[in-house]
């Protein structure tokens, strides 16, 4: 199957106005999927799903403002939308139509509200306005839990575009060039780690992703599986091929249950459409991925307690070297990267090292992402 194929027969038509939801995280814990449940009510009896489509999306960063929706294609954020504001908001869409509200309005929703956009409008507020968005850039756009949109994104033309036209040695080279290093604490050399594994013999070989995210108030982890979990597996994958792997594990922490679920919908349909599995994109390269799921020590965030844990061990660190690179799970060479360092590597792939190279300090390159979080004015 070449990517083309799969785009085209995943695209969609889509409505000229569209209210884009969070439904992940913050905004999830202050009612959004109400919010998105009463916005869907007032389209279907108002016959208007021609005109205007509700989407679930992802984190959209001001977490401590939520529920947040976002309107396209003018932009406008509103928030702290309630469910008894959907009228308003559809409303202010299309002014010309006479709404009437949907016969059953669920309980808590309330008498009917007015609604005015947000006084954090993306384009004009600091918040928004000093942020540039790599590992996120999907985020809060489009709904994790349907390849089609990653794929309409750019979604796996990276992973197409190396396993139809680069080598393995390329790979490495490229993420070496970028100045990528580990987003997991330590900031290793990514391509520095790749190459070790990659240089390792021919055999079996495992890529392990650390989505443990253990340290108190910490989400940014958190944030990229649960709004674009095909990110991290495209990203998997291209390591994978560059140091010759066939099999990678996720070990995600158990308090995380939305991004388990994304997780695991996203793992399933990349096999539904040979993107993960045998000979992907009819290409030679086996991938596959399975999760594993901590069961709540911090210490398992540590990456030999980490492989520990996934062989069924207690999860105690264990004196380096051997390096995991070197001798990892059940002995074999093993590369093992943060969320984030993963989510990197298909922008990369795509845009070039020295466009990420252009982009961060001297000793590190590319960008991070923050989570903040307690007595603060914006949480998120
Ligand atoms: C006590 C301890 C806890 C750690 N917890 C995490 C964690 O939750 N997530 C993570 O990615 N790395 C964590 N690390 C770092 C990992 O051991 C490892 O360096 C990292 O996963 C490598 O990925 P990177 O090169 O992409 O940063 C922890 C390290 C220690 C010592």
């Amino acid at each position: 199957m070449t990517l083309l194929d799969l785009q085209q027969t995943l695209n969609q038509p889509t409505a000229a106005h569209r209210l884009r939801c969070c439904t992940v995280g913050g905004c999830r814990s202050a009612n959004s999927l109400a919010v998105k449940r009463e916005l869907e009510a007032v389209i279907a009896a108002n016959d208007l799903a021609s005109q205007i489509e509700v989407k679930a999306v992802g984190c959209m960063g001001l977490c401590s403002r939520g529920p947040l929706v976002q309107s396209d294609p003018d932009g406008t954020l509103y928030d702290q939308v309630k469910p008894n504001q959907a009228i308003a908001l559809i409303q202010t869409l299309l002014p010309k139509v006479n709404l009437s509200q949907p016969q059953v309005l669920p309980p808590k929703a309330g008498p009917l509200a007015p609604i005015q956009p947000s006084a954090f409008q993306p384009e004009h507020h600091a918040f928004f306005t000093c942020q540039r968005r790599i590992v996120l850039e999907n985020s809060g756009q489009i709904d994790p839990e349907r390849i089609e949109d990653y794929v309409a994104n750019e979604g796996y033309r990276a992973l197409y575009q190396v396993l139809r036209e680069r080598s393995p040695a390329d790979v490495v080279k490229a993420i070496t060039q970028s100045g990528l290093r580990g987003r997991g604490g330590a900031g290793y050399p990514t391509g520095l780690k790749l190459a070790t594994v990659a240089k390792m013999p021919p055999g079996q070989k495992y890529v392990v992703c650390n989505a443990d995210e253990g340290d108190p108030g910490a989400f940014m982890d958190r944030s990229v599986l649960e709004s674009d979990p095909h990110r991290v597996l495209e990203g998997m994958a291209i390591a994978a091929y560059a140091v010759g792997a066939s099999q990678g594990y996720i070990y995600v922490r158990g308090e995380y249950p939305l991004a388990i679920a994304h997780l695991q919908t996203a793992i399933r349909q990349a096999r539904r459409h040979g993107l993960l599995g045998s000979q992907i994109f009819d290409s030679p390269f086996d991938f596959r991925i399975d999760l594993r799921i901590g069961a709540g020590a911090f210490v398992c965030g540590e990456e030999t307690a980490l492989m520990a844990s996934i062989e069924g061990r207690r999860g105690i660190p264990e004196q380096r070297p051997p390096y995991p690179a070197e001798s990892g799970l059940w002995g074999h060479p093993t590369l093992i990267n943060n969320v984030e360092t993963f989510a990197n590597i298909a922008p990369i792939i795509r845009q070039g090292a020295d466009w990420f190279a252009s982009v961060g300090t001297d000793q590190s390159k590319g960008t991070k992402s923050f989570s903040l979080t307690g007595n603060i004015s914006r949480a998120g």
